[in-house]
């Protein structure tokens, strides 16, 4: 149980997002210029949709966000070039949809498991999360595209930090502040695909 909100968690009602998670993605952006205007971005796991209109924002009206979750978005989505859909992202259909839509500039995923409390178990399923994740974007990325994967530290994700060094230009780990000191979620970041 969390006691009452954070900095972040008002920064983020106050900035009208769903999630304070959308400060992530945007010291990730800050740092590492992931998203650009024109871009055509997918979002995979995208529920409630702070990540989603932050690049919404970003955007203005330029390119487009591809976004899908098992759950729907939080309401007043307001977002002319975004498509949403409620799926699995790596089900058949999906991925039918999400293969004709790109390339992509970014491919940008916060997909997490639902927790059961056992880190082995929850840090397995965000690994085998993250590594469809980094499958799909390294076959629909865009040369030059840029990719952000969230993932359960467990010691595995170096091995597909390993796997990004040999397609991007820059592959790094990095846990952005606003995200939490006791959660041991960090974020695989690629730059420049080859
Ligand atoms: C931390 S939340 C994402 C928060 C979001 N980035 C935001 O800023 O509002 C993680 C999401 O991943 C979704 N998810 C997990 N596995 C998924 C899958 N296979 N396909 C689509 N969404 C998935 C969950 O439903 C959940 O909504």
């Amino acid at each position: 149980m969390r006691d009452k909100p954070d900095h972040y968690s008002l920064q983020a009602q106050r900035e009208g997002y769903p999630a304070r998670s959308v400060y992530k993605l945007k010291e990730i952006d800050e740092k590492f210029r992931i998203i650009k205007k024109g871009s055509n971005i997918i979002d995979i796991g995208a529920s409630p949709g702070s990540w989603t209109l932050y690049v919404c924002r970003k955007l203005k009206g330029s390119g487009n966000i591809i976004a899908v979750d098992l759950k729907a978005l939080g309401s007043g989505m307001n977002c002319q070039n975004l498509k949403f859909f409620k799926d699995d992202a790596f089900s058949k259909s999906f991925q039918e949809t999400a293969v004709k839509t790109g390339p992509y500039d970014a491919v940008i995923s916060d997909a997490a498991p639902s927790t059961t409390g056992n880190r082995t178990v929850d840090t397995g399923r965000s690994y085998n999360l993250a590594e469809d994740v980094l499958n799909f974007a390294l076959k629909n990325l865009k040369s030059r595209g840029n990719l952000v994967i969230k993932i359960f530290q467990g010691g595995d994700e170096h091995q597909l930090l390993d796997i990004m060094k040999n397609s991007f230009e820059v592959a790094k780990i990095f846990k952005p502040k606003a995200s939490r000191k006791e959660s041991f979620e960090v974020f695989l970041v690629g730059t420049g695909k080859l």
